[in-house]
């Protein structure tokens, strides 16, 4: 049976598409990837790419007249390169409506927050402002809703009292978007994770709460 095709779209340093490449190549994530798409050419997580012998793509918005434009475009080439699964990460643009509705129930996006906390930019600063004293990662399926799509895995830790933004995202990054992510992929790519009638569904179960860093599989620690 051929392995699913996933596609990561990027923007940033890529320390997710690295994660789900490492997963991919030791076999936890029974899928190909079958390339990374980056909108800014600059993006370290491209040279990533370009050095793990990926096929990458830069479709810079700056080409492009209308997000409209844009999106068909981005949708061709997800098309072409025969995805299976999208993966968002890190990726810094809103898709639109036609596109997410293409990809509904095949598109996850990991957010660095606990949902539905915080949805849209700057997660870290604002967890901290609030005074909050736990801050953490979800990885959701992708909706017409921003940030708002069935949440699928969740890890939290505490914020520590010495943190500011840099040092909880670093935290927020190694100590669990690395390994929730991966995680969801592999439940993705063998149909143990399903998207129907609006919800996330695990092993035939509908997720009403996300799972959580205890349900992560030895390898995935
Ligand atoms: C991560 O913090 C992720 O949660 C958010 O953007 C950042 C991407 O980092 N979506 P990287 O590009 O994966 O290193």
């Amino acid at each position: 049976m051929t392995r699913p095709r996933l596609v990561v779209l990027v923007s940033g340093r890529g320390r997710n598409l690295r994660a789900l490449v490492e997963a991919i190549r030791d076999g936890r994530i029974p899928a190909a990837c079958a390339g990374v798409i980056s909108n800014r050419a600059e993006a370290p997580a491209l040279a990533y790419a370009r050095a793990m012998d990926l096929p990458h793509f830069v479709l810079s918005h700056r080409a492009f007249a209308t997000r409209a434009a844009y999106d068909a475009a981005l949708t061709a080439r997800l098309r072409a390169l025969g995805a299976d699964f999208v993966a968002l990460a890190g990726f810094m643009r809103v898709l639109g409506d036609e596109l997410v509705g293409e990809f509904e129930g095949r598109m996850l996006n990991i957010h660095p927050s606990l949902l539905p906390k915080y949805p849209g930019l700057d997660t870290h600063r604002r967890a901290l402002a609030a005074g909050d004293v736990e801050h953490g990662a979800t990885v959701h399926f992708v909706t017409r809703e921003l940030d708002g799509g069935p949440r699928v895995i969740q890890g939290a830790l505490k914020i520590h009292p010495q943190d500011d933004a840099e040092t909880l995202a670093a935290r927020v990054l190694e100590e669990i978007e690395l390994k929730i992510y991966p995680q969801a992929l592999a439940w993705l790519a063998r149909g143990e994770l399903r998207y129907g009638a609006g919800a996330a569904w695990f092993r035939g179960r509908r997720l009403d709460a996300p799972l959580s860093m205890e349900h992560l599989e030895e390898g995935f620690r």
